[in-house]
């Protein structure tokens, strides 16, 4: 697993550095990292259509729960993080955890 990516890696290098040669084409083709971002955002996202937008709804506006989608301007991350942990009036905490609750609060911290 570990060799194959390494020779994938350093194969999308060869290319690169073959094709850059005298451009200044730069980062464009990154191997890994940047997809994190956006594979974070998208599961952010899924988690939350699954465990929260039965209340919340799934565009953010509210249902059983208050509108929330601009939440970020009212709390930054942190703020966000701790009431999805321990809840807050009719919400229990706890829905979601560890890094799904990260992944959540920092998404939700976005929307303003
Ligand atoms: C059972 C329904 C329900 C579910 C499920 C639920 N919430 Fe809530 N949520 C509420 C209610 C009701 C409130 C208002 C609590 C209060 O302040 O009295 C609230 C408040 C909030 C607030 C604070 C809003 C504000 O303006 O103060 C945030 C942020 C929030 N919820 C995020 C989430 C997230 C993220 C999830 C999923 C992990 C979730 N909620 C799931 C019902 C729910």
């Amino acid at each position: 697993m570990k060799r194959k990516l390494l020779g994938l890696v350093l194969g999308t290098s060869l290319v690169f550095t073959l094709a850059a040669c005298g451009g200044d084409d730069n980062a464009a083709d990154e191997p890994a990292g940047d997809n994190g971002g956006t594979a974070t955002t998208a599961s952010a996202d899924k988690i939350f259509q699954q465990n929260c937008a039965a209340c919340h709804g799934q565009d953010l506006t509210g249902g059983a729960g208050p509108d929330i989608s601009k939440v970020g301007s009212k709390y930054d991350q942190e703020k966000i993080a701790s009431i999805i942990e321990n809840g807050q009036g009719g919400m229990r905490g706890g829905i979601i955890q560890g890094e799904e609750k990260d992944a959540v609060a920092a998404w939700l911290s976005e929307k303003k």
